[in-house]
């Protein structure tokens, strides 16, 4: 019998294709979805389907492609995306509409019939790539808000692969999903998949109830692990996404990212480093975090001086205007804090860097960092705040946390949970991490870090696969307690 091909479907593929004097160049991509995936196409094997990140002609860059997948050891294929496409599809339904809404901001959507249009365009032709490489049997594994309604194109082309989407962004609840104009084509749409994974138990919940809402004839079955509507039984589960914990740990130990993380703290000596590290994105919380670290500084003036902020902001979605008006206020605000509390030559609050790091500078910064502080309003899962209690080797450090990351349900028994709307309680969160003793530093980050060992990228792959393999229902039924998954991991059939 022919072994099941392993199909991994995203908007992006984990390389963006550049143009360069001597041709084109593969520059790893930024963003949780090509963090997680990376290990597990590495891992496994199989092939990866998505937009390559520039706008020319596959056949141009199609050798960047093929050397970066050899390399890589996995199939990439690229599905070209016209300005139009990206301007409609991509900045428009996908990051002007969805993004802002499953973040809970209805007021930052821009509701544009032609986005919707685009929007189902764009899935059918992503659909017609996936269709030309899957057959009967194939897992396909589509990722993420920009392929909700890929599913529904391969019915209609006949598709016999097994269909699986995992959602890396939160679902909103019904007040908020009932805004969309197209929320009923949208949840049809995703019933077309045979397993629908979520980040947590309550994005799960929200689905659920997002159905039940305009959907009174739905039944819940196998204790809530699959949701019937009409003839359609569609399994339903809540996955945390993770990282590669030992990757991240085995680089952080490298002698070159030691040396950088002293050399940070001979730069920046005799005080505490917090760090935050985040895509230029509204959702991450970036201004209010400015605001609470200047709060800080006004209430407790004996910290002046004691504590700097490295603020690192990856450039992303430039071309929407809420992102460049966002990057504006966050240069203010920088600007103004410094500029209230710098002393000559020497201390200086904030530092803050809009660029693209290396590999080998993150994992310095993670490692430098006496308190990281990840605030963000919501998040689907947050891997930076993952990343850094993987790098703290010494586990001397400080993990403050927004209660509204998907990362909480799991860390809360280690970081400093913070409503980021509360600048005052940020603030106070702060004093805390930099006035925590020793040994309760050391007993948190210890905690933190078995959590995020015990349920790395290779157990939650495991746990989703096993859900959509499964042959009884009732083998993986909803989590229903923060750090769960639906399915427990187990030797797979694929
Ligand atoms: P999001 O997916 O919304 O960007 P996450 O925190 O889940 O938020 O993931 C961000 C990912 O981007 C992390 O895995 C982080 O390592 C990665 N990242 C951060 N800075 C850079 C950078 N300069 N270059 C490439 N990747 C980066
Ligand atoms: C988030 C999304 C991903 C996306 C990434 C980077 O992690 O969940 O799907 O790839 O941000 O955003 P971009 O728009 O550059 O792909």
């Amino acid at each position: 019998m022919r072994r099941s091909r392993f199909i991994v479907v995203s908007n992006r593929l984990p390389y963006v294709f550049k143009r360069t004097a001597r041709g084109w160049r593969a520059e790893a991509g930024s963003g949780g979805l090509v963090t997680a995936l990376l290990p597990v196409l590495r891992d496994r094997g199989g092939t990866w389907i998505g937009w390559p990140g520039a706008s020319g002609a596959a056949r141009e860059f199609k050798p960047a492609l093929a050397a970066a997948g050899a390399k890589a050891g996995y199939t990439l294929v690229p599905v070209p995306l016209t300005e139009e496409e990206l301007g409609n599809f991509y900045h428009g339904f996908s990051n002007e509409v969805i993004w802002p809404l499953f973040h809970d901001l209805p007021s930052f959507c821009n509701f544009d019939p032609q986005y919707w249009r685009s929007y189902r365009a764009v899935n059918a032709k992503y659909a017609r790539a996936v269709h030309a490489r899957a057959s009967a049997g194939d897992f396909v594994w589509v990722h993420d808000y920009h392929l909700m309604t890929l599913a529904a194109e391969l019915r209609r082309l006949g598709s016999r692969a097994r269909l699986a989407f995992f959602l890396h962004i939160p679902f909103p609840a019904p007040d908020i999903f009932l805004k969309l104009p197209w929320r009923e084509p949208l949840l049809h749409a995703l019933m077309e998949f045979d397993l629908l994974g979520f980040q947590t138990p309550r994005d799960r919940r929200n689905f659920v109830a997002c159905l039940q809402t305009l959907e009174p004839g739905v039944k819940l079955e196998g204790r809530g692990a699959a949701v019937r509507l009409g003839t359609r039984a569609v399994r339903i589960g809540a996955f945390p996404i993770s990282i590669d914990y030992n990757a991240f740990l085995r680089r952080a130990a490298a002698v070159d990212v030691a040396a950088k993380a002293r050399e940070l703290h001979r730069l920046l000596p005799k005080r505490k480093l917090m760090l935050g590290v985040d895509r230029l994105d509204y959702t991450k919380g970036i201004t209010l975090r400015l605001k609470a670290f200047e709060t800080l500084l006004e209430r407790y003036p004996d910290l002046r001086g004691r504590v700097s902020l490295l603020q690192v902001v990856v450039p992303s979605r430039e071309d929407i205007a809420q992102y460049g008006r966002m990057k504006t206020e966050i240069e203010q605000l920088a600007g103004r804090i410094n500029g209230a509390f710098a002393r000559p030559g020497g201390w200086v609050p904030v530092w803050y860097e809009y660029r693209s790091l290396s590999r080998l500078e993150l994992l310095a910064y993670y490692r430098a960092a006496d308190i990281a502080l990840i605030t963000p309003l919501k998040d689907g899962m947050n891997l930076v705040a993952k990343e850094y209690c993987a790098c703290s080797i010494e586990e001397d450090c400080v993990l403050i946390l927004s209660e509204f990351a998907g990362a909480a349900a799991q860390l809360s028994g280690g970081a400093l949970l913070v409503n980021p709307f509360d600048v005052e309680a940020v603030a106070e969160a702060i004093r805390d991490a930099v006035l925590m003793p020793e040994a309760e530093r050391l007993a948190r980050m210890r905690r933190l870090r078995r959590a995020v060992r015990r349920q790395d990228v290779f157990w939650w792959v495991d746990c989703f696969l096993r859900a959509a393999v499964a042959r009884d229902l009732r083998s993986f039924a909803p989590a229903r307690r923060a750090g769960e998954a639906s399915a427990a991991p187990a030797a797979l059939p694929l």
